[in-house]
């Protein structure tokens, strides 16, 4: 009795209950999207992110008992659905290769604050998946598609990946109602940044959105160097000089792109760009790997284990309060911190991004 007293004064949920005073961080910035990545494993080796001479058949991944199983999963986003969180994304490394996802999104859509349910995926394995993933309650798809010159897409995927099966694999989600569908560029000077305008033709009228997306430093594995950066404004430019663009506001607060629209009516297009313009002021993401750790950055190099918690017998109040102390300690703003100087350098030991989640 007098314990459940003492654990309501203290504990955040009587304020955060309904999502009516969610949270906020050391910058005063709310919880708002949890990230999930459900798996480390990908059926693709893109260089800028798992590079084949390091992920061969000596790699490790992590195996089913390390990673979270679906119960686990849901007790940490119902943790952060009561802190705040209204958005949630499902990512990977690649995660329609866990056959069974359609059961934790049907699960994850029935939390009570979820608004938004996204899962960003290569595009290999979609086609098939398309109509079961929105029938069990999938709300949009972000596909990551770097290229649509064939050979350039095949070699940014590490010769894995099909160009005609992910475009088949963007329409069969757009024809299941899992639109509007996004598309992730990342754009690398001198692979694959002489191929934007015809991604963008390709795209431009058809109700998908294109996203470009700055090369980033993440993780430590994939050699990144300032002079492969295409910074967003020199393609905003060079877009310009064939398409009238005008800027179009936020859809909600945080929002990582900024928003252009063709004023010819073709549609949306969106930058990304971390390394040239940080986004870290309302950033409002927390990071959930498939082993358990709760990150608070996408840069971060250490993190929480959850799932020693969630393995050791917490309750499921124990595990809102610790990650609500961990979202009010939170101060990160490494895009904000970053010299390119330092991280050519890879001073800091970051986690690798497939493993933490993009
Ligand atoms: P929407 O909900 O559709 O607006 O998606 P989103 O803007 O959250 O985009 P998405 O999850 O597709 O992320 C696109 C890319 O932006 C990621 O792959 C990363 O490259 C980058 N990105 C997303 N979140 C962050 C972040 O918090 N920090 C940094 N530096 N980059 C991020
Ligand atoms: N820089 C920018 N974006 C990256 N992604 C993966 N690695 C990087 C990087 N180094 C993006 C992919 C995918 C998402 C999960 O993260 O394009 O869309
Ligand atoms: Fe796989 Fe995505 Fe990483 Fe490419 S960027 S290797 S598709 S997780
Ligand atoms: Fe958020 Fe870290 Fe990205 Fe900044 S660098 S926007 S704090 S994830």
């Amino acid at each position: 009795m007098h314990n459940a007293c003492m654990t309501s004064q203290i504990n955040p949920k009587s304020e955060s209950a309904g999502g009516s005073a969610p949270i906020v961080d050391a910058l005063s910035r709310p919880l708002h999207d949890l990230r999930i990545s459900v798996l480390d494993q990908c059926n693709f080796r893109c260089p800028y992110c798992m590079p084949e001479a390091k992920y061969n058949s000596d790699y490790e991944f992590l195996k089913k008992q390390q990673r979270l199983n679906y119960d686990e999963i849901m007790r940490v986003a119902a943790a952060a659905s009561e802190l705040g969180v209204s958005k949630i994304r499902l990512t990977g490394g690649e995660p329609l290769l866990d056959k069974k996802i359609g059961d934790l999104i049907r699960r994850l859509v029935s939390l009570p604050g979820v608004e938004d349910l996204a899962l960003t995926t290569n595009g290999m394995l979609l086609a098939p998946a398309a109509e079961k993933l929105a029938a069990a309650g999938l709300h949009r798809v972000t596909v990551s598609l770097d290229s649509v010159d064939a050979d350039v897409f095949r070699a940014m995927s590490g010769g894995r990946g099909e160009l005609q099966q992910v475009l088949t694999g963007i329409k069969a989600a757009e024809d299941a109602g899992l639109g509007p569908v996004k598309i992730n560029v990342v754009v690398q000077k001198g692979v694959n940044d002489h191929t934007v305008m015809d991604l963008l033709e390709h795209f431009h009228g058809s109700g998908t959105i294109v996203r470009l997306i700055e090369f980033m430093d993440v993780g430590n594995r994939n050699g990144w160097r300032m002079n492969q950066v295409v910074p967003s404004k020199d393609l905003l430019a060079k877009i310009q000089e064939r398409w009238q663009l005008r800027a179009v506001g936020r859809n909600y607060a945080g929002e990582v792109a900024r928003r252009y629209e063709y004023v010819d009516g073709g549609g949306e297009i969106g930058f990304i760009s971390s390394v040239t313009e940080p986004f870290c002021g309302d950033c409002s993401r927390a990071r959930l790997s498939a082993d358990g750790m709760l990150y608070t950055c996408l840069f971060a190099n250490q993190g929480t284990d959850l799932r020693a918690s969630l393995r050791n017998g917490a309750a499921d109040d124990e595990i809102r309060d610790i990650l609500s102390s961990i979202w009010l300690q939170r101060a990160d703003r490494y895009s904000e911190l970053r010299s390119p100087d330092l991280a050519e350098h890879h001073v800091l030991r970051k986690v690798e991004m497939y493993r933490m989640g993009g």
